[in-house]
């Protein structure tokens, strides 16, 4: 499998996806980047070795896997534009546009055209991304696998069966990393008043997220006995756990996540509106 990839918006997202694939071992020479800013351009071009241009129309004409990486709010515009070089073409098309759902996109870029949703998150920058993935059961599936294949370029992939569950996995691993760093950033302020030097408290905090995190992934354990396993009876961990789940912190986590479900099916309507 060597398809021409080409991407509308050459933004950071376009930039980490990129630099996945050619991670992974796809040609430079196979990626096309339409993008209006002259800079941004000649950085990509510099950076990766990616061909690119000014001109939608044209990555679309010659795109067999199209990913659309322009913001969601320039994204009707962008796409109607698309419809008639996608009618001609029909390129796989792959959103990773927040918010913007599948149907709107289908009718904005034309109901005949393969259109896979992605859900990335910021740390695919770094390829330990996880991305959620929505497609109708009328998608074929060597476009799933290809859809698959770049996503995958820059983290771990999952499936949902119905598009409303893409306003949870938003919620989970698309705003996740902003909550990961909340609690470091409570526990690294906590670790100064108890009288740690500031660059200690951030070395300890984050590498003991580090080391967490590689445990619950790594080990056979499910996160409560990993927990238990820290927790002597009587110690220090047992008092700071409850200490914590008096504060209801598991009640609080489960507000925030519904918050945010709920703000993700609000701006989908915003956005929509066109
Ligand atoms: N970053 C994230 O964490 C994340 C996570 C999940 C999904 N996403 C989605 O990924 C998409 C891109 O986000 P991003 O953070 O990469 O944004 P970004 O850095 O602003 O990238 C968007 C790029 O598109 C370019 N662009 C604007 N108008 C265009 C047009 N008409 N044709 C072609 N390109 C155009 C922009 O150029 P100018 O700067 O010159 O306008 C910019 O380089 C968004 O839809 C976002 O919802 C992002």
């Amino acid at each position: 499998m060597n398809p021409t990839i080409a991407f509308i918006g050459g933004g950071n997202m376009a930039g980490a996806l990129i630099h996945g694939l050619i991670e992974d071992g796809t040609d430079p020479g196979r990626i096309l980047v339409a993008e209006p800013d002259p800079t941004r351009r000649e950085q990509l071009a510099v950076r990766f070795g990616v061909r690119t241009t000014d001109d939608n129309q044209a990555a679309a004409n010659e795109a067999e896997i199209l990913v659309l990486a322009v913001k969601p709010q320039v994204l009707p515009q962008v796409a109607k534009a698309l419809a008639p070089a996608l009618a001609q073409n029909r390129p796989l098309c792959i959103s990773i546009a927040a918010g913007i759902r599948h149907a709107a996109l289908q009718r904005w870029l034309g109901e005949a055209v393969p259109l896979v949703r992605a859900m990335p998150n910021t740390p695919a920058m770094l390829q330990a991304g996880a991305t959620g993935l929505y497609a109708p059961p009328t998608l074929a599936e060597e476009q799933r696998e290809a859809a698959e294949h770049v996503l995958r370029a820059v983290g771990v992939v999952v499936w949902v069966e119905e598009e409303s569950l893409m306003d949870a996995v938003t919620a989970v691993s698309g705003s996740g990393p902003a909550y990961f760093f909340l609690f470091m950033e409570a526990m690294e302020a906590a670790a100064v008043e108890l009288g740690l030097p500031a660059d200690t408290a951030r070395l300890l905090v984050r590498q003991t997220a580090q080391g967490a995190t590689r445990m619950a992934l790594e080990s056979e354990l499910d996160l409560p006995d990993l927990r238990l396993g820290v927790t002597s009876p009587g110690g220090t961990t047992e008092r700071a756990i409850a200490t914590f789940e008096q504060g209801g912190l598991r009640d609080l986590v489960r507000q925030a996540l519904e918050a945010a479900r709920d703000r993700s099916r609000e701006l989908s309507r915003e956005l929509e509106a066109e």
